[in-house]
């Protein structure tokens, strides 16, 4: 069995649950451990206002780098569905006024009856901010919305996603190991390493 040493202790900008296991199981074996927001529960709702996947990893990252000091790394992530104009994009968490992973899939499935366009695709922003330096990196999942709820593996959208990938399957039919190797989320993250790298370069060399 391979050993991995930590490298670094990063704080994480995010308190969802499914995300937090999902990065952790992708920078683990890259030698990164992160502490969450949990460890710094005087810090409530950080903002997500900019518009933009990355605008909004950036503002989560700064957010939680101010308060903290540590280098920090956050995601903004979402679903973008081509004959929705990409919605719903930004909006993906609150798609429905309930902002549960079963209501936005009864949306999305209402919103796409009868229509046979159903190409779609995950992004992922992750930004870093640390060493008075700022980095994002970004991740692409292409792939299809279904027509029926698949699978209990992931979150949110995975049950209507099927990856270009992995046909005939859901993004919820995916081990996680299977899911994190061709994620939005996993191609984002495995940048980290390149991205800590040009942080702390001495530019003045
Ligand atoms: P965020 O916390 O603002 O980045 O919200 C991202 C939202 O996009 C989540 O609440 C999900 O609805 C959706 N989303 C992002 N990544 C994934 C994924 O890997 N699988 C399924 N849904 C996702």
């Amino acid at each position: 069995m391979s050993k991995t040493t930590t490298k670094a202790v990063l704080a994480l900008a995010s308190a969802n649950p499914h995300k937090l296991r999902e990065i952790r199981q992708i920078l683990a074996p890259l030698g990164y451990s992160c502490l969450d927001l949990s460890n710094w529960p005087e810090l409530s709702e950080l903002p997500e206002t900019s518009g933009t996947f990355a605008g909004n990893a950036l503002q989560k990252a700064r957010a939680l780098h101010e308060h903290c000091g540590l280098v920090t790394i956050a995601d903004d992530s979402g679903l973008e569905v081509d004959a929705l104009g990409g919605l719903p994009g930004v909006h993906s968490k609150r798609f429905t006024p309930q902002a549960t992973g079963a209501a936005n899939n009864r949306e999305l499935l209402r919103r796409l009856e009868g229509q046979s366009r159903r190409r779609a695709r995950f992004r992922c922003a992750m930004a870093v901010v640390g060493n008075c330096r700022e980095e994002v990196a970004h991740g692409v999942c292409e792939g299809s919305i279904g027509h029926e709820l698949r699978g209990d593996q992931g979150f949110g959208y995975d049950p209507l996603f099927m990856p270009l990938e992995t046909p005939g399957k859901s993004m919820a039919e995916l081990a996680p190991q299977e899911k994190n190797r061709i994620s939005h989320r996993g191609r984002a993250f495995r940048q980290l390493p390149a991205l800590l790298q040009r942080l702390f370069e001495n530019r003045y060399r």
